[in-house]
């Protein structure tokens, strides 16, 4: 802690560590690096200041501050315990444990961070940051992604909690693994625990955390179209509300075989037609976007339409809503990351042409 008072560091929500703040930065730092979240803090801050306006606001806002950040569950999980605060705890986020769990989102890591940040409570909070540091601070040789062994780690990481100092300690442990005791090379040269530390004695720093062996990710090939009207605007689908990334917008897209034999372009044809009684015409022109999710990655082979009538929604199972979006409707418009890098892709060349 001595060395986490110098160099701690200087992040957005540890300058007003309030419950709300805590709640916000530790849900969107699930999954994801800090660099990447402190912009899309200070924008969620500045457009949902607090529990109230959170609870008050439609979801559809909300996914679209999050556009881009991923695991779009956690904005859902975000909104609707934001209006159970409001109806259960006068909008006071809970100072209790099994009140935080019960809220949706809010887990045994999150539960421990908000009391232990905010409250100053004597609770740990065990991220993989901190399993590492101690799976080699006492070279702990067990595979750690076993719910037995994390457990362990768990009451050791108890064991070392000076009581009364929850919100430092934590803090420390996940600045510690974050800048110092890195997956990859870390910097024992400059360690404050080197001289407790087990596995850099015996010179095996890197061979601890054992983690199981990563299972290979199904690739699922996809087929999908950048339909056009004349004035420019393209066709955005709203994805189901309980599906996956339910909520968000997307351009139609569909899974492919890997053993269809039709080609692609003739593979979307039939299905936009299908699905949304949808023809275009396409120059044939194809682009590849991929795009990796938590259990499977996608490849799409994207093209650019025109739109020959206007679609319809026929069946609601996929998608629930249909609009023609441009540029301008963006902010507005969550939209998924596999959908933006296609805009992306498409319209770089779109607008190198004009
Ligand atoms: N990672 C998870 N929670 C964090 C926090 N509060 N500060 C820095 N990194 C974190």
């Amino acid at each position: 802690m001595d060395w986490y008072a110098i160099h701690g560091r200087r992040l957005p929500w540890r300058l007003e560590p309030s419950p709300y703040h805590t709640w916000v930065s530790e849900i969107m730092l699930q999954q994801t690096q800090v660099a990447t979240v402190i912009p899309y803090y200070q924008r969620f801050l500045a457009r949902f200041p607090d529990i109230d306006t959170l609870a008050a606001a439609e979801l559809g806002e909300l996914l679209a501050v999050w556009q881009g950040l991923g695991y779009y569950s956690r904005a859902r999980n975000l909104h609707a315990a934001a209006r159970d605060i409001v109806r259960l705890h006068d909008g006071q986020l809970p100072d209790d444990r099994a009140a935080l769990l019960a809220l949706p989102g809010i887990g045994d890591y999150t539960a421990g961070a908000i009391l232990s940040i905010a409250y100053n409570l004597d609770y740990v909070a065990v991220d993989g940051n901190v399993k590492r540091i101690l799976a080699r601070v006492l070279d702990y040789d067990r595979e750690i992604d076993s719910s037995a062994h994390a457990a362990e780690l768990a009451s050791c990481a108890r064991a070392l909690l000076p009581s009364g100092q929850a919100s430092a300690f934590n803090q420390a442990m996940m600045d510690l693994g974050a800048t110092i005791c890195t997956p990859r090379e870390p910097c024992c040269q400059t360690c404050p625990v080197v001289r407790f530390c087990l596995a850099q004695e015996r010179g095996i720093q890197e061979q601890r955390p054992v983690r199981a062996p990563r299972k290979a990710v199904p690739v699922r090939e996809m087929v999908g179209a950048i339909v056009e009207r004349e004035d420019g605007s393209w066709l955005a689908l709203r994805r189901n509300p309980q599906g996956l990334l339910g909520g968000l917008w997307e351009i139609p897209m569909y899974e492919r075989r890997t053993d269809d034999n039709m080609p692609p372009d003739a593979r979307l044809i039939t299905a936009l037609a299908e699905t949304l009684q949808l023809e275009v015409t396409t120059p044939g022109t194809a682009w590849l976007v991929t795009h990796a999710y938590t259990h499977f990655r996608v490849r799409l082979t994207l093209f650019r339409c025109m739109a020959q009538n206007m679609p319809v929604l026929s069946s609601q199972d996929i998608w629930n809503a249909l609009r023609w979006l441009n540029d301008t409707d963006m902010p507005s418009h969550g939209l998924t990351g596999l959908t933006l890098k296609a805009l992306r892709a498409v319209h770089a060349q779109r607008n190198a042409l004009l």
